[in-house]
């Protein structure tokens, strides 16, 4: 089933939230030593892919399909409770866009997997996390789930592992996995093969418009702590959720299918957040039903509904030129530690993605001879 950020007719939203303070994280210990793995093991499939292609592409989610540029808009009147750092205020932001599947190389779109949303919101103003300082741009980086596969970044390392080991499994093998695990429905483990090995191979081959995307894992959000998603709202999206498609014999089918769609459509999104909700304090922190440290649960939205906060508006546009390509694939990236100090990156798996970004986005600069750009406007962004 595709996942829902819809909530219930009539629903409440939950309370009492989850105040943020810096306590409601609990670093591992020495768990940079598995931060600094990580970044070399995601260095390792990029330099890997880089032979293969002679271009350096992100270690995962490789493959973009489209590249948008619109406009996000705060609603107003938001209450205390959602009107928290970026949605403070009812301002208007230029955005960009990427959409990307999983693996770290460039496979045929018929090897359907996970699909990621990566979002960039230029002309932000306020405090910025450190790394971040002079800068701004705040991004918020999502897949299609509301869980991570790991509920930690020792637990991610194990896959990602497994998943270098594998680089050179062929494109054929990956093909009938996927046609296999689509047909029956279940995961890749049924058909032997360990799902990290091939990054989920077999996902639903729908719409991607279609579907929704969120942060997977928490932020800050203001005085609270959250997470964040991107959802369907004008009726030319919704019409394409779980919409299946053919993925066929077109090598970019998913490029294909939004640049169909942009032609002549208007899109819209919501923007929505599910806060947390304070434990039970009697409770011990296993049973904790909104972990910051776990990204493998899901947070209960009969607990804590997701509430609209913004609205996304792209209009009609060439989705993939090859200067826009070049521009999202080689000149920029996308960090979740592209953030202002009020949605600082909370618990472990996002501690870790400050380091390996950073670097993977280094090496690209420097080996496709391209300077990394943060952009402070949108008409840096080519048509
Ligand atoms: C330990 C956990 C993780 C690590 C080490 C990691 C690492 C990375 C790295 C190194 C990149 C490439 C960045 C670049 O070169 O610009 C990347 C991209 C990406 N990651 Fe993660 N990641 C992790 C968890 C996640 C999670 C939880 C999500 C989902 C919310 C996610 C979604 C994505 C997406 C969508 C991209 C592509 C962004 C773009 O379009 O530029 N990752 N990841």
């Amino acid at each position: 089933m595709a996942l829902s950020l819809d909530s219930k007719p009539g629903q409440k939203p939950g309370a009492p939230y989850l105040p943020y303070s810096p306590s409601v994280e609990q670093p591992a210990p020495d768990e940079h030593v598995v931060f600094d793995e990580l970044s070399r093991t995601m260095q390792h499939i990029t330099r890997t892919m880089a032979a293969r292609y002679r271009n350096a592409y992100r270690p995962v989610h490789a493959k973009s399909h489209g590249l948008l540029v619109g406009t996000l808009t705060v609603l107003p009147s938001l209450p205390d409770h959602l009107a928290q750092g970026l949605f403070a205020k009812a301002d208007s932001h230029p955005v960009l866009m990427r959409f990307s599947t999983n693996p770290g190389d460039l496979l045929a779109d018929n090897v359907s997997s996970p699909r990621g949303l990566a979002v960039k919101v230029l002309g932000v103003e306020g405090e910025m996390v450190p790394n971040h300082a002079g800068e701004t741009t705040q991004d918020f980086v999502c897949v299609d789930a509301d869980r991570f596969g790991a509920p930690d970044p020792a637990g991610f390392l194990k896959q990602i592992k497994l998943f270098d080991k594998n680089l050179n499994v062929s494109e054929g093998a990956k093909h009938v996995v996927s046609v296999t695990a689509r047909a029956i429905n279940a995961t890749i483990g049924v058909v032997g093969l360990h799902s990290a090995t091939l990054e989920g191979i077999g996902a639903p081959a729908v719409h991607i418009l279609g579907e929704s995307f969120t942060t997977v894992t928490p932020l800050r959000y203001g005085r609270y702590v959250a997470k964040l998603g991107f959802a369907p709202a004008s009726e030319s999206l919704r019409k394409l959720t779980g919409e299946s498609v053919d993925l066929g014999d077109d090598y970019n089918a998913l490029e294909e299918l939004i640049k169909k769609f942009f032609r002549h459509e208007t899109a819209v999104w919501d923007v929505k957040v599910q806060l947390a909700l304070s434990p039970n304090p009697e409770a011990d922190e296993k049973s904790n039903k909104f972990p910051i440290e776990d990204a493998s649960k899901e947070w209960p939205k009969d607990d804590s509904p997701w509430q609209t906060v913004a609205q996304i508006t792209v209009a009609p546009q060439d989705t993939y030129s090859d200067a826009r390509e070049l521009f999202f694939d080689n000149q920029i990236s996308f960090s979740p530690w592209h953030a202002l100090a009020a949605h600082q990156p909370l618990g472990g798996i996002m501690r870790s993605r400050l380091k390996a970004y950073e670097e993977a986005a280094k090496y690209r600069a420097q080996r496709n001879q391209h300077p990394h750009v943060e952009p402070k406007s949108v008409d840096e962004v080519p048509a």
